[in-house]
């Protein structure tokens, strides 16, 4: 195949996106954001959870974040061979989806790779669809959960000349509940660049002026609160609550990170992607329902 034939489309925000940055930084719009999306299902507000996943989900809850350590080696080899190293050589033949994300704020933080992949890719379904999961998520919203977008594969080296970006700063996403999973593609130490993360900083109510992460100093962050480093081996899934908890970036020269990372929300600031392929998904055919509406707003 040509090289021009299997460039990817630019992809580009979209209007829906500049909406959701509007609805969520107005206090009025953010008030009606809660009422819609942060209420019960009164019907069905949970579905059953194994013990195991019972305490997973408190210390959620409690701490804002939860770590599977090491359990996806399998897919973060599969993921590195057949898509981070073909997009590595500007390969982007590969399906199902895989559009480039890259723009000119992060090659100059010093991305090498951003691109989003399908979900509907069997040997990652562990990943997306697992029960256990996908019912904590349910049961912290109390309500269906949804993925906001297509999952990011990102590799970013950051050197002397890269740009330290907005996100090296503390931060909330937008301060309504949004769970953020992070897949380490690699062995991430302290001495990497990683992000971090503010521990029990979700339990503090969030004002307009908390949204602006200019209207406080890092330090008195780090001062308040427990920070844990988004750190492990390669396989480690962090899942974090990023709309409503602090975290950021931290940027170590020359160093390399790679890693797949994917948003979920109960149906609030959706990205708008779409799948390349609606229907026939056979490995989340046996799914509960729940598990399987998860990409309904994608679709
Ligand atoms: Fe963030």
């Amino acid at each position: 195949m040509k090289k021009e034939e299997s460039k990817p489309k630019q992809y580009k925000k979209t209007r829906q996106k500049r909406f959701n940055d509007f609805l969520v930084t107005n206090r009025y719009t953010r008030k009606l954001l809660k009422i819609r999306y942060h209420s019960p299902n009164i019907l069905k507000p949970s579905v059953s959870l194994g013990n195991e996943s019972r305490a997973l989900l408190e210390e959620f809850k409690e701490n804002g974040i939860i770590k599977f350590p090491s359990l996806y080696i399998k897919e973060c080899d599969f993921i590195l061979n057949e898509y981070l190293e073909p997009a590595l050589r500007d390969d982007f033949s590969r399906k199902p989806f895989m559009v480039s994300t890259l723009n000119q704020r992060g090659l100059d933080m010093g991305k090498e790779v951003s691109v989003k992949l399908s979900m509907d890719i069997p040997e990652l379904k562990r990943l997306f669809f697992d029960e256990n999961i996908c019912g904590i998520l349910y049961n912290f919203f109390q309500r269906q959960p949804y993925y906001r977008n297509q999952p990011v594969l990102v590799q970013h080296t950051y050197r002397e000349t890269s740009k330290k970006d907005i996100q090296g700063k503390y931060h909330l996403d937008n301060g309504l509940d949004q769970v953020n999973f992070m897949l380490l593609l690699n062995d991430i130490d302290e001495n990497d660049t990683h992000m971090e993360y503010a521990l029990k900083s979700v339990q503090e109510p969030v004002t307009i002026r908390d949204l602006n992460r200019f209207s406080f100093e890092d330090e008195d962050i780090a001062e308040k609160y427990q920070i844990l480093p988004l750190i492990g081996k390669k396989g480690t899934l962090y899942m974090f609550n990023a709309g409503n908890g602090y975290h950021r970036a931290l940027y170590k020269l020359n160093t390399t990170r790679k890693i797949l990372h994917w948003i979920v929300t109960p149906g609030h600031t959706l990205d708008g992607d779409q799948f390349e392929r609606k229907e026939g998904w056979s490995h989340i055919k046996e799914k509960p329902a729940f598990v399987k509406s998860m990409i309904k707003k994608l679709l």
